[in-house]
Order: structure tokens, then C-alpha cells, then sequence
């Protein structure tokens, strides 16, 4: 792949490619017990549900917002009572969430390869920078791109134009990274060039009329394939 690291933004979604939601279902045991999994994977769902219908609805409140609200939907729905208390720890350790294992060395090589890296993310900047910092990977980015900012979410093609404003960059040099598939498929649609990060090897890509630009199966992965200029 020939890539000229001088003229391209590598941009990093953040949660489910550089952090892990589903460490949460460590968290989510003592309430949840052997459905905590079942917990995690609801409350990532519905968070993600929450951002899209209330992109679609014009009815922005921020990601911790959307985040907070699935918990209360994921205790509603498995039946499971938690105090106030318990609730705001969790979103304590939501912000505290580990990096992925590969993150750390993998940014490290773009860097020095000269790449240019923000990340982009459905996250607050506030969430982000401390996620960031706390897995200390914070240094590697030249900039944090929150949706926040335009009151949105991705997919919506406002987010991906507000990426190429910030970072002034033409839309085919910005790359966007990302595990999830639907901000892949929709920066692809707005001119981006994509890679997917399939951390799940079981997981399906959407069958829509976008294909990716690369696929690999982690950041490590990634590395190669942007280093072999
Ligand atoms: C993000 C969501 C998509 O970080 O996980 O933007």
C-alpha cells in the first residue's frame, strides 16, 4: 500500500478500537453476576442505539449521557436494581476504561513513522483526553475531533466533514480507523479512505455497497501494512 505518512491523518476511533467497553463487564459482576457479559454487551448496544436515534431525532445530549441512560435501560431490562451510588461508580470506571493491549506500541510506531493521528470519537473531549491519558497514548494525537462540538453522532456525514475541517486535510488522506462497522461505512460514504479493525475474528462486515480500504485484525496489523511503503 503506498501511503506518504507526510500528507496523511490517520484518525482513531476510540471506543472499541483503542479502548475497551467490555471491560465493564468486570465492573458490571457484583451487580449482574454470571449476566454480566449479557450486561456489557446490552449496554454497549444500547448506548450505540441511543446515539444514532438521537442523531436521527435531532435530540443531541452528550455520549455520557446516552451511555448513562443504557445502564438504567440494561438494569430495567435484566431486572437488576442498583443504587444511585453504584451507578455513578460505574460511570467512574467507564472513564477509566483500559486500552486495548496492542494500542500503545502501535501508535508509537505510526508516530515515529511521521504519521499525523487525532482521534475521533462519539465521546466528549473531557471522556476522551482522560481515556486517552489514562492509557497513555495521549501524547501520540496532535488533536482530539469530538462530536461534541457539532452536537451529532457518526455516522452522520456532518461528523466526517467536521474531521476533514479540523484537521484541514483533503478527504482522501485522512484515514479513518475504527472496529465498529457502521463508522466505518460512513466515512467511506463521505470520501474517507477506511481501514476496519476487526478485533472480533466471528464478526460480520455490514453487507451494504461500501467496501473497506484494508482490513486488519489489530493496530499491530495495521502497522505493517502502512509501513510497507
Ligand atoms: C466512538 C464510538 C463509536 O468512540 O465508539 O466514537
Amino acid at each position: 500500500m503506498t501511503i506518504d505518512p507526510s500528507n496523511t491523518v490517520l484518525a482513531f476511533d476510540v471506543y472499541g478500537t483503542l479502548i475497551d467497553p467490555f471491560h465493564m463487564e468486570e465492573h458490571l459482576r457484583p451487580a449482574f453476576g454470571e449476566r454480566a457479559r449479557e450486561a456489557s454487551e446490552l449496554w454497549r448496544g444500547k448506548q450505540l442505539e441511543y446515539s444514532f436515534r438521537r442523531a436521527l431525532m435531532k435530540r443531541y445530549v452528550d455520549f455520557n449521557q446516552c451511555t448513562t441512560q443504557a445502564l438504567r435501560f440494561v438494569c430495567a431490562q435484566l431486572g437488576v436494581t442498583i443504587s444511585e451510588d453504584a451507578l455513578a461508580k460505574l460511570m467512574d470506571q467507564y472513564l477509566r476504561l483500559p486500552a486495548y493491549a496492542d494500542v500503545p506500541a502501535a501508535l508509537m510506531s505510526l508516530a515515529t513513522t511521521g504519521f499525523r493521528m487525532v482521534a475521533c470519537s462519539n465521546g466528549t473531549e473531557s471522556a476522551v483526553r482522560g481515556l486517552l491519558e489514562h492509557a497513555g497514548v495521549l501524547q501520540q494525537f496532535s488533536g482530539i475531533v469530538s462530536v461534541d462540538r457539532i452536537r451529532t453522532f457518526k455516522p452522520d456525514p456532518a461528523v466526517y466533514e467536521y474531521l476533514a475541517a479540523e484537521t484541514r486535510a483533503a478527504k482522501e488522506n485522512i484515514w479513518l480507523i475504527s472496529s465498529n462497522p457502521f463508522d466505518v461505512i460512513g466515512a467511506k460514504a463521505c470520501g474517507l479512505r477506511v481501514a476496519w479493525v476487526r478485533r472480533d475474528a466471528k464478526r460480520a462486515f455490514d453487507p451494504w455497497e461500501f467496501e473497506t480500504d484494508a482490513v486488519v485484525h489489530s493496530l499491530q496489523e495495521l502497522t505493517g501494512k502502512f509501513d510497507s511503503r
